[in-house]
C-alpha cells in the first residue's frame, strides 16, 4: 500500500466497522476516525439526541459534512455510519479519496451485535430490529457493493483476523 493512503470501511450496523477499523489503524500506523463519533464530538450531543432534535434528515446532513471533511485527510482509517452510503455525494467522496472496504455481515450477526448496544435510534422503534435491518440491507447492499473496492466477510472471525485479511488485500 502506498504511504498515507486512506481506508474507508462501509457496511451495516453491527458489521464491526469501528472495532476492525481500530485494529487496522493500529497495525498500519494510520489514524482512526469514526463518523458517528466525529458527529458527537462536533455537536457535543450523542447520535440519539441528534436524531431526536433534528430527525434523520438533520443527522444525514451532519454525516455528509463530517465524511466530506474526513475524506480530505490523508493516512486515516474511517469507520462510516451504516447509512452514509445512501448519499451519492458520500459514495463519490469515498471512492475518490481512498480504498473502500465493504464488511459484508450476515443478518443474524447484525442482529446479535446490535442487541448488545441500545444506542442506535433506527433500531429503537416498534418494528423488530431484524425486520429493520433486513429492510435497510435490501436498500443498501447494492450501494455498499457499488462503492467498495473489495468485500470482506465478517462472520465468526475476530476483528483482528478480519483486519489482517483486509491488509492482505490492500
Ligand atoms: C445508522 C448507523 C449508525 C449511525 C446511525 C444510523 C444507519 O452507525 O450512523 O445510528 O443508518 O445504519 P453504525 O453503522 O456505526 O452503527
Amino acid at each position: 500500500m502506498a504511504e498515507k493512503r486512506n481506508i474507508f470501511l462501509v457496511g451495516p450496523m453491527g458489521a464491526g466497522k469501528s472495532t476492525i477499523g481500530r485494529h487496522l489503524a493500529d497495525q498500519l500506523h494510520l489514524e482512526f476516525f469514526d463518523s458517528d463519533q466525529e458527529i458527537e464530538r462536533r455537536t457535543g450531543a450523542d447520535i440519539a439526541w441528534v436524531f431526536d432534535l433534528e430527525g434523520e434528515e438533520g443527522f444525514r446532513v451532519r454525516e455528509e459534512s463530517v465524511i466530506s471533511d474526513l475524506t480530505e485527510m490523508q493516512g486515516i482509517v474511517l469507520a462510516t455510519g451504516g447509512g452514509s452510503v445512501v448519499s451519492k455525494e458520500v459514495r463519490n467522496k469515498l471512492s475518490a479519496r481512498g480504498i473502500v472496504v465493504y464488511l459484508e455481515t450476515p443478518i443474524e450477526k447484525q442482529v446479535a451485535r446490535t442487541q448488545r448496544d441500545k444506542r442506535r435510534p433506527l433500531l429503537q422503534t416498534e418494528e423488530a430490529p431484524r425486520d429493520v435491518l433486513e429492510r435497510l440491507a435490501e436498500e443498501r447492499e447494492p450501494l455498499y457493493k457499488e462503492v467498495a473496492d473489495f468485500v470482506v466477510r465478517t462472520d465468526e472471525q475476530s476483528a483482528k483476523v478480519v483486519a489482517n485479511q483486509i491488509i492482505e488485500k490492500l
